[in-house]
Parts: C-alpha cells; sequence; structure tokens
C-alpha cells in the first residue's frame, strides 16, 4: 500500500525533520515502496490518505503523541511509539520522574518555572554547574550551561522561551554517548566528541569538528551496563519499535540517562543510521526495518 512520510511540521525542528524525512522518503522509494512526502504544515492532516504513516516528525506535534493519536483516530497505522511513549519521551521532566522510579541512573535535578527565581540557591543546590534544557524540546534548542547566578538568570529565560517548564540538570563532566533501540533491541552504542562546551545544535548538524566512534571504545562490562540501562529506560517511558537513548558517563565512571528520543534523526548521517550501520543494516535496511512496525 501507500505510504506517507510525514515530515517537516510545525516545531522548532523543523529544518532537522525535512532532511530526516527526505532522506527516509529517497530510501523507500529506492527500495520500490510506493512513498510520497507528506507535511502537516502545508497540508490538513484530514486529507492524508495512505495506507501507513512514517512518522518523521520532530519534537512537538510530530514525535510528542499528539500525532501519534490523530493518526490512530484516522485508523492509520504508523511507525514507532505510541501516544502514551511518545507523550512521556518528549517530556524531559517527566522521563527523570519515571527514571528515578525505576532506580535508573540520571543527573539530579530541579524544575524552574517562570516564578522561580533563586538563582543561587537552585545552582548551590545542584554544585553549583548546571544544564538548563526547556521541558519538551529536542536538538538542543533553548539549552545552555551555567555557573552563575546571571548566566542562570539567562538560561532559564531563554529556555523559558520554548517551554513554562525548565529542567535544570546537575552538570556532569564526562563524555556523550547514545544508543539506538531497533525492534525493542539495542545496538552499538556511538559516542560524539565536540570541541564546543556541549553535543549543541551547531556540533550535531553544522560543525565540521564533531568526531562519532562507533562502536564506543569502552570496556565490554560497561558496554553493556550502559545498553542495559538504555533499554530500561526505553521500556520505563513506554517507548516502543524504535528510537535513541542519550547519555553521559562522567570522571568517575557512572553513566547517567538524560533522555529518550522516540523520532530521533534519520538524515543520512544521524546516530540511528549510524549505528545501524555498525550491526550491519545499511540505511534502506533501516528503513524498512523500521517501515515494518506499522504493519504489514
Ligand atoms: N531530536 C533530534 C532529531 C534527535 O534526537 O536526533
Ligand atoms: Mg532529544
Amino acid at each position: 500500500g501507500k505510504v506517507a512520510v510525514l515530515l517537516g511540521g510545525h516545531s522548532a525542528e523543523r529544518e532537522v525533520s525535512l532532511r530526516s524525512g527526505k532522506a527516509v522518503l529517497n530510501a523507500l522509494q529506492e527500495a520500490g515502496v510506493d512513498a510520497f512526502a507528506f507535511d502537516p504544515k502545508e497540508q490538513a492532516l484530514s486529507s492524508l490518505q495512505a495506507d501507513h504513516a512514517f512518522i518523521v516528525l520532530h519534537g512537538r506535534g510530530g514525535e510528542d503523541g499528539t500525532m501519534q493519536g490523530a493518526l490512530q483516530l484516522l485508523g492509520l497505522p504508523y511507525t514507532g511509539s505510541g501516544v502514551l511513549g511518545s507523550a512521556l519521551a518528549m517530556d524531559k521532566i517527566r522521563c527523570k520522574w519515571l527514571f528515578q522510579a525505576q532506580g535508573l541512573p540520571t543527573a539530579p535535578f530541579l524544575v524552574a518555572r517562570p516564578e522561580d527565581t533563586h538563582y543561587a540557591a537552585m545552582l548551590a543546590q545542584l554544585g553549583g554547574k548546571v544544564m538548563v534544557k526547556p521541558a519538551n524540546e529536542g536538538s538542543s534548542i533553548g539549552m545552555s550551561a551555567a555557573a552563575t547566578a546571571d548566566e542562570l538568570a539567562s538560561a532559564i529565560a531563554v529556555a523559558h522561551q520554548y517551554d513554562d517548564e525548565v529542567l535544570l540538570e546537575r552538570w556532569i563532566n564526562g563524555r556523550e554517548f547514545t544508543i539506538a533501540v531497533l525492534n525493542d533491541d539495542v545496538l552499538p552504542i556511538v559516542e560524539m566528541r565536540t570541541p564546543r562546551a556541549f553535543y549543541d545544535y551547531e556540533a550535531k548538524y553544522q560543525a565540521n569538528s564533531t568526531e562519532y566512534l562507533c562502536p564506543a571504545p569502552l570496556t565490554a562490562e560497561l558496554t553493556q551496563a550502559m545498553q542495559a540501562t538504555a533499554l530500561a529506560a526505553f521500556k520505563a517511558v513506554g517507548a516502543s519499535g524504535w528510537g535513541r537513548v542519550d547519555l553521559m558517563l562522567d570522571e568517575q565512571g557512572q553513566h547517567y540517562l538524560l533522555e529518550v528520543n522516540t523520532v530521533p534523526g534519520m538524515t543520512e548521517k544521524s546516530l540511528v543510521p549510524m549505528a545501524a550501520k555498525a550491526a550491519g543494516y545499511s540505511f534502506q535496511q533501516l528503513v524498512l526495518a523500521i517501515l515494518r512496525q506499522a504493519g504489514p
């Protein structure tokens, strides 16, 4: 049947989604699948005529359960996580609560609402340096580090441009990793190394200076432990099918969950395709494996 590749959308990650979606569409068409692009910003969802939806929308309105709910009501089978897993994974604060409830490692944190202005106290509570994140964003949009009350005030103000709820996480000095999940199983770990302060939007999509190592140079023991944590996190938030779990490893060898992504980037240079390649899947094979999750 006909496959609609949902791409673009209204979120702050629209440009990334257009790139991801075009790569997926090309791969499907090259594999002989009857696929076409559908951008819910340009066309009304009610006009969508297809047998399956391949969701490559990032962020709000695409990755957060709303699109999944709409497709479900339209009776259109779709790839990836359902309504609950999508909604929970999009919300970094509720993810952290679930990680804690499951005994999974994640850095200490606070939630800041616009009326919370006790910046020095919040910083002190989290060890003096923090990462500030809007609760419901992706691609590091709206994120910055802060180590003084003034920096924290402006970092929170920036994050509040995207969200009423802002997450303050204790700063982790260490290495950044991601673990792709395909068919509810983990793929080889990817390590991202950037000379920038962290793996931000520029390091992700623009800089040539970002280095990727896959499989990540870790002991077999640590690899297994981190993969087990990632899979447990994926399940804790109710995600399913495919996705990507981001983690950090500090200088003491402790790993910490950052978050779960239910529609991770799918450009040819993105991390899930990189991990899939290390596991022996071409980009086209990866895309076809994800499509099969939407049923026959
Ligand atoms: N939010 C971006 C697309 C990612 O997780 O890859
Ligand atoms: Mg994310």
